[in-house]
């Protein structure tokens, strides 16, 4: 088949690089020169595991093409995915701006039947407004389809879970293009279900939230259990064995982060304020992810009397999850903020976040940075572990010990076994322990 992916961000580029890998034909339309002009040397505009390796076997194969120009992208596909990005609105609305523009650029240049997709996260009701844009734009007797596809790819595995996902969800009022999406689909070993537009709109929104919901249950677990002597990872694995909760997404850390969870729970809370149903559960979510990080900032705080003026603190992480260089909404950035606003001096190691922690930080909250791990350690009053990252895992701790001023490790993702590290002559400070 003939497929057009609209954005080339994270959803828009992996599922169009593994589509061609898959066979199809597939064009990619962004709408930066620069970025598109990297892309078809096979340079791509994030840190993805495996994406760079494939984009450029496909881009080889002349499988994957990348264009700014929709008149050439969209007469010959058979489905054009939108992979735009939905931002929060002030409100915490979705801003669907560029979806509708998007959709605008498609209808225009519409040929034959064609599905359009929509792939980004949207509140029900929004596929339906782009089925009304297609409607007016196109040429009078080109006919259409629309669907509602949402994405569930994590970053960090983005890969792995396009080829491997645990599902294919597809709503639409029309067969025809729930067969088109399915015989697309087939060569992916996954449940493809059939849903109507609204439902799938609202998976999406309720996959998120959930996931989300047990981080915020397993902080909530974990305040408590800083203060009653429990430990939280051994309560979630208790909780989690039950075949009925699951282990998944219950580590108690600094709070979720990313382009997602913030994002999609607060468009959920939105929604239900729109429709006047009750949100208190959502808004709970979000709200003790904000004590998450919060909560982590005091306990260094308190650890320094509450004076943190002249202090040097070394952070490790600062990506919102390991294996990405996404910064955005990662709970780094309010400890970072916090540390700097009461006088202390910050130096964070990552290993790819770096330049987008710069852009996300901008001048007014400057930090040093360092190219390893353990020269962010040199001098400074503490370490805070604010992202897994594997290699801090193994790191030689010896070695941290001897580069810090004084030896205390705040570890804000349970990396560490407390007993070894005190062992080793740390204080150490778990996350509800
Ligand atoms: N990132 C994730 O892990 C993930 C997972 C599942 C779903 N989603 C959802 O998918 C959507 C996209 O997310 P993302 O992380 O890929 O976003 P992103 O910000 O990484 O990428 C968005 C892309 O859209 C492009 N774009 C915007 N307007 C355009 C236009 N008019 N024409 C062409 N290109 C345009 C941008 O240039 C960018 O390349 C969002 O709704 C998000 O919620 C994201």
């Amino acid at each position: 088949m003939t497929i057009t992916f609209i954005g080339h961000g994270y959803v828009g580029l992996v599922t169009a690089a593994v589509f061609a890998d898959l066979g199809n034909t597939v064009y990619c339309v962004g709408r930066n020169p620069e970025k598109i002009n990297n892309l078809k040397k096979g340079l791509t505009p994030f840190f993805e595991p495996g994406l760079e390796e494939l984009v450029k076997k496909n881009l080889e194969q002349k499988r994957l093409i990348f264009t700014l120009d929709y008149q050439e992208a969209i007469p010959e596909a058979d489905v054009v995915f939108i992979c735009v990005g939905t931002p929060s609105l002030p409100s915490g609305e979705a801003d669907l701006s560029a979806v509708f523009k998007a959709s605008e650029e498609i209808a225009k240049n519409l040929k034959g039947y064609t599905v359009v997709a929509c792939k980004s996260t949207v509140p029900v009701g929004t596929n339906r407004r782009v089925a009304k844009i297609l409607e007016k734009g196109k040429k009078k007797d080109v006919k259409f389809d629309i669907a509602s596809c949402p994405e569930f790819l994590k970053e960090g595995t983005a890969l792995h879970d396009t080829q491997n996902p645990d599902r294919i969800v597809a709503g639409a009022d029309s067969v025809k293009a729930l067969d088109v999406l399915e015989e697309l689909h087939k060569p992916i070993n996954s449940i493809f279900l059939r849903t109507t537009i609204e439902t799938a709109e609202m998976i999406k929104y309720g996959a998120n939230t959930l996931l989300a919901a047990k981080i915020s249950f397993a902080n909530s677990m974990s305040f408590l259990c800083d203060i009653v002597g429990a430990d939280i990872e051994q309560v979630m694995e208790g909780i989690g064995l039950d075949n009925r909760i699951g282990k998944q997404f219950l580590a108690a850390g600094v709070g979720y982060g990313g382009s997602c969870f913030p994002k999609d729970v607060k468009a959920l809370v939105a929604m239900t304020k729109r429709y006047k149903t009750p949100g208190m559960l959502f808004e709970a979510v979000e709200e003790v992810n904000q004590i998450a990080h919060e909560h982590f900032f005091q306990k260094v705080k308190k650890y320094f009397h509450n004076d943190l003026k002249g202090k040097k603190i070394t952070l490790w992480g600062l990506a919102f999850k390991p294996d990405t260089d996404d910064m955005r909404d990662a709970p780094s950035l309010p400890i970072i903020k916090s540390l700097l606003n009461e006088g202390a001096k910050v130096v964070a190691y990552d290993p790819k976040a770096v330049e987008n922690a710069k852009k996300s930080l901008g001048e007014k909250y400057a930090i040093e940075y360092t190219p390893d791990a353990y020269s962010a350690c040199a001098g400074t009053d503490a370490l805070l572990i604010v992202t897994e990252w594997n290699e801090f895992k193994q790191a030689d701790l010896e070695k941290v010990k001897k580069q810090l001023k004084k030896p205390v490790i705040f570890d804000g993702r349970n990396i560490y076994e407390a007993k070894k590290v005190k062992e080793l002559g740390f204080e150490y400070y778990g996350t509800g322990k």
